[in-house]
Parts: structure tokens; C-alpha cells; sequence
């Protein structure tokens, strides 16, 4: 995800406020649980106001996320809306064109000769908002399952 709202910086857990219950929802509509998936964000404290973490800010997490990524060798990532899908796949080009797809980004993220695929979807905040994606968004969830043998 992008990076922790109020409720996750004071539980200091990413994911736990309504937009997490949302994405629990989608998770175990998959056939998986929280426990199976691990679950981070971009940017590691939230900005203030909750506003859009700025590129600096981006860039002082982008070590440490990497680090993650190392560590937990991923074959699949799937990143929630545009900050995510931006920082992991060094674009900028719209998330609506970007997601749906698997993208190709082993290399670039964490282990050379190592293939990890991205899967941009929407932002479980902007699916509150506009409950119309979630079809699109469980399109997506279903390549991720075919892709890991969940269905
Ligand atoms: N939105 C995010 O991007 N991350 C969280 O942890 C919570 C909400």
C-alpha cells in the first residue's frame, strides 16, 4: 500500500483501519488469510494530514521496503493504487492503464535472475469510494490465484 493512515500508525500495523477490513475481505475471498500474505507499505510513518506521501518521502522508504522485498523473495506482489504501483514499477502512467496485468520487475526490485511479478490493482480506500472497481479488482485477484494455483 501507500503508507499508514491514523489508525495504523497508532497500532503500528499496516492495513487495520477500514480500508484493511476491505482488503481482509478481498484477501479471504481469495482462498488466503493475512497470516499467508505479508502486507506493507511504501512509505513507513504517516504523512501528515494524511496527505499523499511526497517524492522524497518515497524515496528516504524505498530502501527499506526493498529491504523487505529481499528478505521475503516474493513471486507475486500485488500493489494497492498508484503509490505503490508507481514506486515498485518506476512509472507514473495511469493506474487504470497499469492495472490487470502482471508486470515484470524481479531485477529492478530485490535479486537479479530472480522472476517477480507485479499486479497493479486498485486501492481498497478508492474501492470505498467507488464500489463500482471492485469487479475489476476481483478480475485481478483471480489472475494472482490462477498465477499462485488457488482456484
Ligand atoms: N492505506 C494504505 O495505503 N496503507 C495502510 O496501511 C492503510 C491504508
Amino acid at each position: 500500500g501507500e503508507g499508514p493512515g491514523q489508525e495504523e500508525d497508532r497500532r503500528g500495523e499496516p492495513f487495520v483501519g477500514a480500508a484493511g477490513a476491505l482488503l481482509g475481505k478481498i484477501i479471504g475471498a481469495m482462498n488466503l488469510t493475512r497470516e499467508a500474505v505479508y502486507i506493507c507499505n511504501v512509505v513507513k510513518c504517516r504523512p501528515p494530514g494524511n496527505r499523499n506521501p511526497e517524492p522524497a518521502e518515497m524515496a528516504t522508504c524505498l530502501p527499506f521496503l526493498k529491504a523487505q522485498l529481499r528478505v521475503l523473495q516474493p513471486t507475486v506482489i500485488c500493489t494497492l493504487g498508484a503509490c505503490a504501483t508507481h514506486a515498485l514499477l518506476e512509472t507514473d502512467a495511469p493506474i487504470s492503464r497499469l492495472r490487470g496485468r502482471f508486470h515484470d520487475c524481479g531485477d529492478r526490485l530485490w535479486s537479479p535472475n530472480r522472476d517477480c511479478l507485479v499486479m497493479p490493482t486498485f486501492h481498497p480506500a478508492y474501492l470505498l469510494r467507488h464500489p463500482e472497481a471492485k469487479r475489476a479488482v476481483w478480475e485481478d485477484m483471480q489472475k494472482i490465484m490462477r498465477k499462485l494455483g488457488l482456484s
